[in-house]
């Protein structure tokens, strides 16, 4: 089939194209109205509907004779431990903990956070919730107490899944102690917090609303799949926006199954049958999309790894996961493979293993440098994919679509948009540019199925945010341009938020923590390049007079304040006390100029600029602070 076709197929008759799509799916019952629109003004999916994600994803392949097939293969080398999981296995856990919600009370509608590290009671909570209609959120482990309250709060669950601790390269991290501090902090207080001990060892403080895991799946019945409106939410997704509130994107069913579906064979190439790879953590979109929901629904056998891609035990885990376990498709974020590549420059650890089964690598989750791109190729011999998406998407938006026409890879790009994505480069007047010309990534409406159907408790930031900038399209927020051959290149955020290590962090949210520090008069916080994680956030501060605390000291706390409030995840090491910041004659902190000096890029001052020796002195602060592109 060739590319160019078929994409213009989907652009030009859409309801035709994903109708024919929907058809691969099992609905309870099928839709009738492909593409309408809801009491927002907003397009949805197959209206009218019914299916269940738990069903399609489990139920549908035992139907079908597929029951001892593995389903997941757990391999975490923090623990030792691996563990293969068939289709059968995982309809006893899910349909029994599923029995289990409802014996709590959980209904339809209701919503239940998911606060776990990378073990298989994560996936079987999802899949439970779906099961009976209940919308999950999965909140990432790497989030401190505080951003746990505010999701805690925002969508109001009436239970919360957790488990008794996560592991860390050389570390325990508990999370009940986290789950129970959140929920004194938030004003909504959940009735249940369900708790898997992972038995080893770690305490588990006790309170009055804790049920155990176990116990809870051990004493259920095991419960059919209910049917849902195709655009019954599945779950919210929180992401970080220019503000320090979050973002709670909804996911709804029938339009994500569908496309889920459709990218596992055209954009990832997988058969079903197959084993495919996303390292990534379910508290991810990639997690949502193609650890649990994509390769489940295709039926191929998903690996979920409680590791990382280096230390645990070295540079060489992700070449053993993958010719172990016969991985077919590997997805992972540039930043991992840096990681490898540091550790292991000549790539000989890859050499130790058979990768034959090896057909495609992909990249995504953050720009994909040309040399990163280039090293993988070179050592593992197979097309590298870099492709573009967010959480909003829940799937890819540029891709090379592998399962259609593989094209020719230009490193730098994200190759083409995938079918559904109308993608077009814009000025700040909302026209076309021209070939080459830096631009607006934005997206002609409607959307294709499986993308954002609204925010959570917030439909006015919502079109705030995506649909106003530009009208008839959606604004992702990312900067880029198409070349002469139309692919597309992303250049980056033209907003406040940073991409540290592939994980989406808002430097507005760490700004508004450091600014209510006591001693702090003003101050800037802004993503500034890292050699591994891709980009990392450095905080400017101005104190206000006759502070009379130790530098140092008042560093630390900052430091220990975006750590508390945001988490680990944050990875906000960096603080610097400056005399004061270039600003605009209006008062505007000239940020982008802060950053383009660290970055050693070429920087033109601002005729605004009030007094230009102001960036002598911030140059002079880097350099004695040892910030800049080469030094870290
Ligand atoms: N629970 C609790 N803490 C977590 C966590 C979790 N699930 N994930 C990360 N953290 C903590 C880490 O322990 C670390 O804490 P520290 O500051 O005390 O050391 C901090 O958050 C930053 O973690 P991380 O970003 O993972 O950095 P690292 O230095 O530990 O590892 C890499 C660097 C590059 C190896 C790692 O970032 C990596 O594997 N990146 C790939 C990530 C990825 O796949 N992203 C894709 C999303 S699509
Ligand atoms: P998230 O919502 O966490 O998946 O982050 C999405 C953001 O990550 C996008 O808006 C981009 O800024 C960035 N991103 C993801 N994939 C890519 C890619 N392949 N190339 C460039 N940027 C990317």
């Amino acid at each position: 089939m060739n590319y160019q076709e078929f994409y213009q197929n989907s652009l030009k008759h859409p309801e035709q194209f994903w109708s024919q799509q929907a058809q691969e799916l099992e609905w309870f019952k099928s839709p009738k109205i492909i593409l309408s629109k809801d009491k927002h003004d907003y397009f949805q999916w197959f209206e009218d509907g019914q299916l269940n994600l738990s069903y399609l994803c489990i139920d549908k392949h035992i139907k079908d004779g597929f029951g001892e097939q593995d389903a997941i293969i757990y391999d975490s080398p923090v623990t030792n431990a691996k563990k293969h999981i068939s289709f059968n296995q995982l309809h006893f856990e899910v349909s029994k903990l599923a029995g289990g919600l409802q014996s709590l009370g959980l209904e339809r509608g209701d919503t239940c956070i998911i606060y776990m590290p990378m073990i298989p009671q994560a996936i079987y909570a999802m899949l439970a919730c779906v099961r009976i209609g209940v919308i999950h959120s999965v909140v990432f482990g790497g989030f401190a107490p505080h951003e746990l309250a505010i999701r805690i709060d925002d969508c109001k669950p009436k239970a919360i899944i957790t488990a008794s601790n996560g592991i860390e390269i050389e570390k325990i991290i508990p999370y009940k102690p986290f789950v129970d501090e959140a929920i004194t902090k938030a004003e909504n207080k959940p009735e249940h917090v369900v708790v898997f001990d992972r038995q080893l060892g770690v305490e588990i403080p006790k309170k009055n609303y804790d049920i155990d895991y176990k116990s809870l799946v051990e004493n259920s019945p095991s419960v059919d799949a209910v049917s849902v409106e195709s655009i019954h939410p599945s779950y919210i997704l929180y992401t970080s926006g220019t503000t320090g509130t979050p973002k709670g994107i909804i996911r709804d069913t029938g339009g994500y199954a569908t496309a889920l579906k459709f990218s596992m064979k055209y954009v990832y190439g997988v058969d079903e049958g197959d084993t495919f790879w996303a390292a990534s953590d379910v508290g991810w979109v990639v997690g949502h999309s193609y650890i649990v929901y994509g390769p489940l629904l295709n039926r191929n056998t998903t690996i979920l790894f409680e590791g990382k891609p280096i230390r645990t035990p070295d540079a060489s885990t992700f070449w053993r996961v993958i010719s172990e376990h016969n991985v077919k498709v590997m997805f992972t974020a540039p930043t991992a493979i840096r990681a490898i590549k540091k550790e292991d420059p000549t790539g000989h650890m890859i050499k130790r293993f058979d990768m034959s089964c090896l057909k495609y690598q992909f990249l995504a989750g953050e720009r994909c440098d040309v040399a990163t791109l280039n090293w993988t190729h070179e050592k593992l011999n197979v097309p590298v994919i870099d492709h573009w998406w967010q959480t909003e998407s829940g799937w890819p938006m540029l891709a090379n679509m592998v399962g259609v026409e593989l094209q020719e890879v230009k490193p730098g790009s994200a190759s083409f948009p995938v079918c559904g994505y109308d993608i077009k480069i814009l000025n700040e007047a909302g026209e076309e540019v021209e070939a080459s010309v830096e631009g607006y990534v934005a997206v002609k409406l409607p959307l294709p199925p499986g993308t954002l159907s609204n925010l959570w408790g917030n439909p006015k930031r919502f079109k705030s945010g995506y649909l106003e900038r530009f009208p008839g399209y959606y604004f992702s927020g990312d900067g880029g341009y198409k070349d002469e051959d139309d692919y597309v290149f992303i250049t980056g955020r033209v907003d406040d938020i940073i991409n540290v290590a592939g994980h989406r962090l808002s430097t507005a949210e760490m700004e508004e923590i450091v600014a209510s520090n006591k001693v702090v008069a003003e101050c800037a916080v802004f993503g500034v390049h890292c050699e591994i994680k891709g980009q990392k956030p450095l905080g400017l501060i101005v104190l206000k007079s006759n502070v009379d605390s130790d530098n140092s000291q008042i560093q630390k706390e900052i430091i220990k304040d975006v750590r508390n409030e945001i988490g680990a995840v944050a990875s906000f090491k960096d603080v610097l006390i400056v005399n004061r910041l270039p600003k605009t004659r209006s008062g505007k902190i000239l940020r982008k100029l802060l950053r383009n000096i660290a970055d050693e890029r070429q920087y033109n001052i601002p005729s605004t600029i009030d007094d230009v020796a102001i960036i002598n002195e911030i140059e002079a602060v880097y350099k004695i602070n040892n910030i800049g592109i080469h030094k870290n």
